[in-house]
């Protein structure tokens, strides 16, 4: 067994406590970070909260419970009370505060009082492995706050990409020379009192700068060479992505939605390269005009395809309605699942393209995988991510809307044929899927990497 010897602990062996941000893009990659550590000999706890947990556990095969390496525990986000602050099948939408205190006062002073306490119980004087370090989400900074008010171990894990961070950590250097003001609004002539980012993000990504003041490692999920220039800009960062699926168990662990498997075994008699998949990550809404238009801009295409409808995904709406007889009509060629495998079908050798919102985790799946991408932002870093894509990785194609503010049909129709024949572009997603390989096999950057953090984890 290992030791450690800091926060007075002496020869107690390393536990663990990985906490993430309450959401989907965030749980789902930190658990896998998890299964990871548990797989290199690390015990791990997992706390998420307890409306989370729920959803995980509801969408958690018996097997797949049987099989977790890691134990989890939850703690209350204090939101008993205003069920709609988590709105959706377990997904934060709002971040606004709309009935008195909601989610921002969880995330501000209930949740990290909670997973305190709960560390608190967990380390019992008679407890043999108590934790000894916490790995936090770094868009829940105060997890990491906790650990170092309670004398633990910490290490940070930046869920998105890393030009999004490092954009994060530059917010002090252009208040101070004058691009943003201290509330994050331009002040450049072009662009006067135009806000930089969303309030609540720029106040966010302040904090993050609060947090990396004190040296610390940051865990990303990507590799070295994919944003070279952007790694070099934070202190701290420790590349460790695409972390691999570990054999035999469920990678995909950590879903707030039970994954269709039947999909797998309709894309099994798919040829190779045939089939679009069509998914949005987990907060991306549609409105109704929007969704008709995609799904007769898919019906158009004449290619087979797989599309992920999320229970909430048209805006106001509590079910999908899709135009008329639109489903008898692609009945031969479409497949509509309310939540996939992500992970799988993107390993499908059936699939040709990903049509994607850009979230950070599905980029890096898709780029893992060797899929070019059909781009279709919808907020936060999505737009950025679009960009490396589309301009820097040359993996991808962006959709432009109309006057209308509507990406049509038309445009959706075109794209689609643009993509599935760029050669160009396939042999770039295959390449940057050989550099992942690369990076996360033995000898490779990101493999180095998760190698010391496992040592420096049981040092
Ligand atoms: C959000 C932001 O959109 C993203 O930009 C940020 O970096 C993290 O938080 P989300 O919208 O959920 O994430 O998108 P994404 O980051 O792509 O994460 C979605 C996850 O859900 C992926 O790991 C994907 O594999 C999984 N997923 C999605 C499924 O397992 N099944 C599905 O059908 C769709």
């Amino acid at each position: 067994k290992k030791s450690v010897s800091q926060g007075g602990v002496m020869d107690l062996p390393q536990h663990v406590l990985v906490v993430p941000s309450p959401a989907q893009g965030h749980v789902k990659p930190l658990m896998k970070l998890a299964y990871n550590l548990a797989y290199h000999g690390i015990k791990v706890t997992f706390a998420n909260s307890q409306f989370v947990e729920a959803n995980i556990l509801a969408a958690m095969s018996e097997a797949d419970k049987e099989q977790c390496p890691i134990r989890l525990v939850s703690y209350s986000d204090g939101l008993e009370a205003c069920p709609e602050e988590r709105n959706g099948p377990g997904l934060i939408t709002s971040l606004e505060e709309r009935n008195g205190p909601g989610l921002i006062t969880s995330l501000k002073e209930v949740m990290p009082k909670n997973v305190e306490k709960l560390i608190e119980q967990i380390n019992q004087p008679d407890n043999k492995e108590p934790i000894t370090c916490v790995i936090g989400d770094l868009t829940a900074g105060w997890t990491l706050e906790v650990a170092r008010k309670m004398g633990l171990k910490q290490v940070a894990v930046w869920p998105a990409g890393p030009a999004s961070l490092a954009l994060a950590l530059r917010i002090p250097q252009l208040i101070e020379a004058g691009v943003i003001d201290e509330n994050g609004m331009c002040s450049t002539k072009s662009i006067p009192g135009k806000p930089a980012l969303q309030k609540i993000l720029f106040d966010f990504s302040l904090a993050i700068n609060q947090v990396v003041k004190n040296p610390i490692i940051v865990l990303c999920n990507t590799y070295y060479e994919l944003d070279s220039s952007s790694c070099a800009m934070i202190p701290g960062i420790l590349p460790i992505g695409p972390l691999p699926a570990i054999s035999n168990l469920n990678p995909c662990s950590g879903s707030f939605l039970s994954q269709d498997s039947t999909c797998l075994s309709w894309l099994d008699k798919r040829p190779p390269n045939s089939v679009i998949y069509i998914a949005f990550g987990s907060t991306a809404v549609f409105s109704q005009k929007q969704f008709d238009e995609l799904a007769l801009g898919l019906e158009l295409s004449g290619h087979s395809f797989l599309w992920v409808v999320r229970p909430n995904i048209v805006s106001g709406s509590s079910h999908e309605y899709y135009p008329d007889n639109f489903l008898e009509r692609i009945a031969s060629r479409g497949m509509i699942v309310k939540w996939a495998p992500q992970e799988k079908v993107l390993a499908h050798p059936s699939i040709s393209c990903f049509f994607s919102h850009c979230g950070w985790n599905s980029t890096m799946e898709g780029v893992s995988n060797g899929v070019p991408f059909l781009c279709w932002p919808y907020l936060w870093d999505q737009f950025d991510n679009k960009k490396y894509i589309c301009e820097m990785w040359k993996v991808g194609l962006a959709l432009d809307c109309d006057e209308d503010g509507i990406i049509s049909r038309h445009e959706i129709k075109t794209k689609i044929h643009n993509l599935v024949t760029n050669d160009g572009m396939k042999m770039n997603a295959k390449k940057l899927m050989e550099d992942a390989k690369k990076s996360v096999s033995q000898g490779g950057g990101s493999y180095e990497n998760f190698k010391s953090l496992v040592k420096y984890l049981g040092a």
